[in-house]
């Protein structure tokens, strides 16, 4: 059976990766969250005090791109992937709230980009790839046989990303992470480098009010259509 690339993008929180590692693990596929990269990118800056709350010295993060190295290792108990920033498992840290209040503008520059783009097309070379993100139809992989672009209410999504910092046992409002959520999704949407917008030959899934296992059927569907 032929490989695929299979490019997932779309807003904040729609369970992009939820979907994309349950794929990837059906289909014996590679998965990359390319957002995880971002994040360790923000988490080194903000180790470095680069960037803190009214203050970010974005030249001296680019300055330090060539000393941030990120590696994906798969985890056998856990059964998927884990990111480590310079040798060092940071999957928990990433995930955190303060991490999400800076990403966006780490996100924003243009020398970070590249550097993550090229290191996801490296790893997607050879095809059976999930990837999941903001650019991966429109920047990373705009030859990929199948994109999707996901969607849904943003209280469906602040909902689900609250859900799940709780039950990690982080302490948070609603409000906070909703605005996280709209926040990042406007940034993202109007920087100048490779903003989140849908690829023309995308299918759009508004996921707000299909279950998990409809919406996993219904893009294997799509996949079955390329293969
Ligand atoms: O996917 P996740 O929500 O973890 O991504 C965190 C942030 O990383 C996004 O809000 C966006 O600013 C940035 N990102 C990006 N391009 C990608 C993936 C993530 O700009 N391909």
């Amino acid at each position: 059976e032929k490989k695929i690339t299979i490019a997932i993008d779309g807003f904040s929180s729609t369970g992009k990766s939820t979907l994309a590692k349950q794929l990837a693990n059906h289909l014996g596929y590679v998965f990359v969250d390319t957002g995880a990269m971002y994040r360790a990118v923000t988490l080194f800056a903000m180790q470095n005090g680069y960037i803190a709350a009214n203050f970010f010295d974005k030249e001296t993060l680019i300055n330090s791109l060539p000393f941030i190295k990120l590696v994906f290792k798969y985890n056998d108990a856990l059964g998927h992937a884990e990111m480590y920033l310079n040798d060092e498992n940071v999957e928990n840290e990433i995930r955190k709230i303060e991490v999400s209040h800076f990403v966006s503008k780490v996100a924003e520059i243009s020398e970070v980009r590249s550097k993550l783009v090229e290191q996801q097309q490296e790893m997607g070379k050879d095809k059976g790839i999930v990837m999941d993100g903001r650019d991966i139809g429109t920047v990373v992989f705009p030859d990929a046989e199948l994109k999707i672009f996901m969607t849904a209410s943003p209280a469906t999504r602040a909902q689900r990303r609250y859900d799940e910092l709780i039950a990690k046992g982080d302490s948070i409002t609603f409000e906070e992470v909703l605005e996280n959520v709209e926040e990042r999704d406007y940034i993202d949407s109007h920087r100048k480098d490779s903003p989140l917008v849908m690829a023309n030959d995308a299918v759009e899934i508004d996921n707000s009010y299909i279950s998990r296992k409809e919406q996993f059927e219904l893009v294997l569907d799509l996949v079955n259509e390329h293969t």
